[in-house]
């Protein structure tokens, strides 16, 4: 099934590699090379002293992401920060890990980024030493690695050799890329980062259902959206692993299981609790949120023949929550997915939507009565992203859900780490 062969796709490995401030820095950029070869996602955090010998230039280059050296960069530490960089790493490899980086570790020290994402971590830890050997066979830097290795720290290395300076051999040269790559692998493949689901991590903010917009007690404006596919997507989110808050208009629904939901009516209440539902890693907005609302809703039920005339219903425009989640500022969700539900030229109006609002993506259907789509179990939708316009053949609103959602992932993986 489609959904297997995205989820397998998905499954990238990712590698957090902290690199310290020592001669052997240069030997990271093969090994970048050599981990992305093998498809796994790199992400790089330099020591200041690791600067000295290799720049945040090249690295970037050759992980095709930016790279991370300052703890107190507050757009990092809004949009990404620390914690993140940690959680989002199947495993973290320091290398080279230097005398002052071991000492520091072994201490529990967090005065840098480095050591800040290092005691973070609750994924395996691998640290690769190198340094001059009187430094390695120094009693200070064996308690420290020996402390280490009892709270569970992988090592590798250093091996026996000729070091950088002249003249000076013995333990401390860091090992050599093959043995890095493989190391990395067996950790990888290892028990200790298996069960990862997709969306592990991640949390996904969807939202569902019509709006409701109150005209005086009793009667309200409201629109065909039944809510299936929106809670479709909340449950797909769920089933991969994702922490999901499901922000819901009024639907005869059940809750998807394992989501957290908040029930809404109007528009504005919508913008509220998805608001507050933020930080988020994805967005998908698939509530049929109403464009307008009554300007003044009567406090008590109009009465029909009070006036010779009907009433005239005065409207006002909505908030755009679309365009609002989209703007690009620190609480922006890494992936915004919009909904456009459209009677004619989908693809183009949607096109255009995708452009005006700012969104990352857009999922476009016909819903011209004919399609059937409001209300029904089948789905014939184009996704429309930044590379163009794609017609997804029909399918139930489920699998239209878990082919979304998949994708979303895999996306995430790829722009987030860089894979
Ligand atoms: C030219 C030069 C080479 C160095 N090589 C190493 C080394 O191989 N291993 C090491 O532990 N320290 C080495 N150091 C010392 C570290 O750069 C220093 O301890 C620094 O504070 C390490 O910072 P970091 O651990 O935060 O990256 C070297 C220093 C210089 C100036």
């Amino acid at each position: 099934m489609r959904f297997n062969s995205y989820a397998a796709k998905v499954l990238v490995k990712r590698v957090l590699l902290i690199i310290g401030g020592g001669i052997a820095a240069y030997k990271c950029l093969d090994l970048i090379r050599r981990l992305r070869e093998r498809d796994l996602a790199v992400r790089v955090v330099l020591t200041k002293a690791a600067q000295e010998f290799v720049t945040p230039l090249s690295v970037s280059a050759l992980t095709n992401d930016r790279v991370f050296t300052d703890l107190f960069d507050l757009d990092d530490e809004r949009e990404i920060g620390h914690i993140r960089l940690s959680r989002e790493a199947d495993l973290i490899v320091v290398a080279p890990a230097t005398a002052d980086l071991l000492a520091r570790m072994a201490n529990g020290i967090a005065n840098d980024l480095a050591t800040a994402v290092i005691l973070a971590a609750d994924k395996p830890v691998l640290a690769a030493p190198a340094m001059n050997p009187r430094m390695w066979l120094n009693p200070a830097t064996q308690r420290n690695v020996a402390r280490l290795a009892g709270d569970g720290i992988h090592f590798i290395g250093p091996n026996e050799g000729e070091m950088a300076e002249r003249g000076e051999a013995g333990p401390g040269r860091m090992a050599e890329v093959p043995e890095l790559v493989s190391a990395i692998e067996k950790l990888l493949s290892s028990k200790l980062s298996a069960g990862r689901l997709p969306l592990s991590g991640r949390h996904v903010l969807v939202t569902s259902g019509p709006t409701h917009e109150p005209i005086d007690p009793v009667r309200y404006i409201a629109n065909r959206s039944s809510g299936k596919q929106g809670h479709a997507i909340a449950a797909a989110a769920a089933k991969l692993g994702a922490r999901v808050t499901l922000i819901a208009g009024p639907v005869a629904l059940a809750d998807p299981v394992g989501v957290t939901v908040h029930h809404i009516e109007t528009a504005e209440e919508m913008l509220e609790a998805v608001k507050e539902a933020l930080p988020a890693d994805i967005a998908i907005l698939a509530a049929a949120v109403a464009d307008w609302r009554i300007d003044a809703p009567a406090a008590g039920k109009i009465k029909k023949g009070a006036k010779a005339s009907p009433p005239s219903l005065a409207l006002t425009e909505n908030p755009d929550i679309l365009k609002t989640i989209a703007a690009r500022n620190a609480h922006r969700p890494a992936l915004v997915i919009g909904f456009a539900a459209e009677t004619e030229s989908v693809v183009e109006q949607a096109t255009a939507k995708r452009r005006a609002k700012g969104a990352d993506w857009i999922v476009a259907n016909d819903v011209s009565p004919a399609a059937g789509v409001f209300g029904g179990d089948r789905n014939t939708v184009h996704l429309i992203t930044g590379g163009g316009a794609e017609t997804w053949p029909q399918m139930t609103k489920a699998e239209v859900a878990e082919r979304l959602v998949m994708r979303a992932a895999e996306h995430l993986a790829k722009t987030q780490i860089s894979v």
